[in-house]
């Protein structure tokens, strides 16, 4: 899959732009707020249909313009297909293709997929479980549409016992009936995850092994993930059962998956504690090019890469090793940003890499600077 072609009307600090793509490696050159990392997040909204953080589809009109357009066209073999997405507040955000809009996002979210890697990821080497459970849980599900499945029920069954337990905190008359339906639920649905997180550890760990010693180009430093659960040892069913007391003074329930812990490493100690800047982020980028490389398998074609001022932290040789790696032809389609075109330049020619190169400013591309 490769992205041809791209216009924007009113997005960010575009007015408008029309950018054509030729080969497979782009680079968005220019300085603090140009419009670098507005680009990326343009193709972010075709292909997940929503922008990169959190801010509202409003924040991402342009000042003083009252609605957004972004399209693009995709190259799949021979077919081409056209992905239009358009926002005015108060009314309806619309996704087409070919311009047929969807009914249901969902319907689109998956078809044309990308795998971004931004400054704010760094949350995920930093947080201490949730942020990491939730990147296991989305990537597991877009691998594996049981987990999916199974996910929902786990999630929605948790939600339904804790309104329970947190009810009869305030009443007596405990529905035992109805709680011992939650609790089967969960234990079947837990277990599940529990085994397919476990499975999946084990195949993310020899990738980002790889990944990691490409990139440092240093056999010395290791990297490692551990997964660990309270059902490594307990009998799940048998535990929601004798934690009841607890969990009904505490109006919460203290024990499954949801309680899970990914850990980080290198050399067997915590990333986030012993690792150097430049070592979290090879981590980082290491983990996002597993994560490219397993939803490759899956879909049996390259996701679009977008790698949004990942220079910052790593030295000049890991720079250039990166270079090559990404540009290799393992990758497909990259999009990289920097904020220092000299540095980008330098390492494409030390990689012996061609690239097409944007010099972003205020909102506008030029191919030459
Ligand atoms: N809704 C908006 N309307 C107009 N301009 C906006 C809007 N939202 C953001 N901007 C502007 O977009 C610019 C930021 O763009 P972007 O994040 O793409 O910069 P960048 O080139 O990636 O910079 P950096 O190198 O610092 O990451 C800022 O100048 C900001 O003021
Ligand atoms: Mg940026």
């Amino acid at each position: 899959m490769r992205l041809q072609k791209l216009r924007l009307l009113n997005f960010k600090n575009y007015a408008e732009a029309d950018v054509e793509f030729n080969g497979l490696v782009h680079c968005f050159l220019g300085r603090n707020g140009s419009g670098k990392t507005n680009l990326l997040e343009a193709i972010h909204y075709l292909s997940l249909t929503r922008g990169i953080t959190s801010a509202s589809d409003t924040d991402h009109i342009r000042h003083g313009a009252d609605h957004f357009f972004i399209r693009a066209t995709f190259e799949a073999g021979d077919r081409r297909k056209e992905i239009t997405c358009t926002y005015t507040p108060d009314r309806k955000k619309k996704i087409a293709e070919d311009g047929k809009e969807y009914s249901r996002f969902s319907e689109h979210i998956g078809k044309y997929p990308l795998v971004l890697v931004a400054p704010g990821d760094i949350e995920l080497v930093w947080d201490g479980g949730e942020v990491k459970r939730k990147f296991f849980d989305t990537l597991l599900s877009q691998l594996d549409r049981e987990y999916l499945d199974q996910l929902i029920v786990y999630q929605t069954n948790l939600r339904h016992r804790n309104g329970l337990l947190k009810m009869y905190a305030d009443r007596p008359g405990i529905d035992r009936e109805l709680l011992a339906t939650y609790d089967a639920r969960l234990t079947t649905s837990g277990k599940f995850l529990h085994e397919r997180r476990r499975a999946f550890t084990e195949r993310m760990i020899p990738l980002v092994k790889k990944h990691y010693a490409y990139v440092v180009n240093d056999s010395l430093e290791s990297p490692g993930i551990t997964y660990s659960s309270e059902l490594d040892t307990l009998d799940f069913g048998k535990e929601l059962a004798a934690r009841l007391d607890r969990d009904l003074i505490l109006g919460r329930t203290t024990v499954g998956v949801h309680r899970d812990e990914f850990r980080f490493t290198l050399n067997d100690h915590e990333l986030k504690t012993f690792g150097s800047q430049g070592q979290q982020k090879s981590f980082l980028i290491a983990l996002k090019l597993s994560e490219f490389e397993c939803l490759s398998e899956k879909n049996g074609f390259k996701p679009l890469l977008l790698l949004d001022d990942i220079f910052d932290k790593l030295d000049d040789l890991r720079i250039v090793q990166l270079m090559k790696l990404v540009a290799g032809g393992s990758f497909g389609q990259i999009f990289i940003t920097d904020a220092r075109p000299r540095r980008s330049l330098e390492a494409l020619q030390q990689a012996g890499i061609s690239a097409e190169c944007f010099f972003v400013e205020g909102g506008t591309l030029k191919v030459n600077p």
